[in-house]
């Protein structure tokens, strides 16, 4: 073989001699930092964690977590190899599909957050969502679910699932005490949102845990709204805790991306369903997200510094009727959120006097914020359901998952929090 230049050949001689055959668990053991001193990692503040679990540093001894951007992993011999494939619980990378070590860093620091014992990571919330349904339910099932969920999750639920031979049933979000009359002896599993999107309506993670155990159901809490931040569900009792990581995870509106969290016998399940159904996270994805983790914390405090600013400046402006934000004594699940929340999340919403047409023309006289569906941006966003992400649902349809005709939600950035109600307060003045 030509000899490559001098550079070149140092490289390769640095990278070739570092075992690289970085596992899924050897990642999830060697996930610790040499430089905290004598404090165990399992000590350390969830900030701390969010920061400094990595894998393990290559020959380079890089600082920033370098990205494993490749499809497949190599083997010293036939026999490694022929090992790798022989057993699918077998703790070795075999192709990206299956597991990464970029993605399981991002995976192992969300499953630390959420004081989970494992995870597993998909391309988008949707997938994660999708996927947790087709590893836990057969056909002849029955799911309970809020009535308020996302969009494409009502969707799921009421278009697939029926179509395999699943049954759903929806409760109201603000009637929890209503869940257990609607159980069946096929009933397995049970899903909300709490803080709901966009309704912003919030439930006892307690009192559903407590149902739900009394009857053998699997508890599955998308908690994409407050973030392993603000809110950590595993805690009050949820079995299984999801996420859109596109959201205020990712923080900046660059990336798709999903994680599922939960006991480690249920997590296998999920994972051998997503290894052989494809799904999976793009490890490219997995790095954006597993760096955006390192400012969370910083960022949701932010968040709902600002919100709560707003939302109360907001209060008793002639042109709304009335706004929303779990910290705000007027949520009507305030002490709820105060007992299950460290904040109120960067989330607010507000309706706008003027119904539809109030909703728009506010839109439109917007100078600042952007208008985009998308939510959990440093940029602050403002959308309105009822013309755009709901538009197709009749307005008794609408109302029943709590979107008003003037409903506002505004995802509340990372601007200086008067700049943003600056810009809200002359669109109110035009709409
Ligand atoms: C609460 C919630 N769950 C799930 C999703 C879906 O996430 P993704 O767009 O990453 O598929 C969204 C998207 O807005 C959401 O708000």
């Amino acid at each position: 073989m030509a000899s490559l230049p001098t550079g070149k050949q140092s490289l390769v001689r640095t990278v070739s001699t570092v075992p690289f055959y970085v596992s899924r668990k050897q990642c999830n053991v060697s996930l610790s930092n040499k430089k905290t001193g004598n404090q165990p990692m399992s000590k350390q503040r969830p900030e701390t964690k969010a920061i400094r679990l990595q894998t393990p540093k290559t020959g380079e001894k890089e600082h920033a977590t370098p990205i494993f951007l490749t499809s497949s992993f190599t083997y010293e011999s036939a026999e490694d190899m022929a090992e790798a494939f022989a057993d699918d619980s077998l703790d070795v990378n075999i192709y990206s599909r299956f597991s990464n070590p970029t993605v399981d860093e991002f995976i192992q620091k969300i499953a630390a957050l959420e004081e989970a014992e494992d995870g597993v990571a998909t391309g988008t919330g949707m997938a994660a969502i999708f996927s947790t349904f087709m590893t836990f339910l057969k056909k002849d099932d029955h799911i309970i679910s809020a009535s308020a969920v996302f969009g494409s999750t009502h969707t799921i639920l009421t278009k697939y699932l029926p179509k395999w031979g699943i049954e759903y049933s929806y409760f109201n979000m603000n009637q929890p005490e209503s869940i257990e009359a609607l159980i069946k002896p096929n009933t397995k599993l049970l899903y909300l949102e709490t803080p709901s999107n966009p309704g912003l309506d919030i439930i006892d993670i307690e009192f559903v845990t407590a149902v739900c155990k009394k009857h053998n159901i699997l508890f599955v809490v998308d908690n994409c709204f407050a973030t392993p931040a603000v809110q950590q569900p595993i805690k009050f009792g949820a079995d299984i805790v999801l996420h859109s990581a596109t959201k205020f995870i990712d923080g900046q509106g660059r990336v798709l991306g999903g994680v599922i969290v939960g006991k480690k016998e249920l997590i296998k399940e999920l994972y051998l369903f997503i290894r052989n159904t494809g799904p999976s996270l793009s490890p490219f994805n997995a790095w954006i997200l597993s760096k955006s983790l390192e400012t969370l914390h910083i960022r949701m405090d932010k968040h709902a510094d600002s919100a709560l600013k707003i939302a109360t400046a907001l209060q008793n402006h002639p042109k709304i009727s009335w706004v929303k934000y779990p910290f705000l004594e007027t949520h009507p699940q305030y002490t709820i959120a105060k007992k299950q929340m460290s904040n109120g999340g960067g989330i607010v919403t507000f309706e706008v006097k003027g119904g539809i047409d109030g909703g728009r023309k506010f839109l439109n006289a917007l100078q600042m914020l952007s208008m985009t569906n998308n939510l959990g941006d440093s940029r602050s966003i403002a959308s309105h359901p009822a013309s755009t992400t709901h538009s197709k649902l009749s307005e008794e349809e609408r109302r029943e998952v709590g979107i008003t005709p003037g409903l506002i939600r505004i995802s509340v950035g990372l601007e200086h929090p008067d700049d943003i109600l600056a810009d809200i307060q002359q669109a109110l003045e035009k709409s």
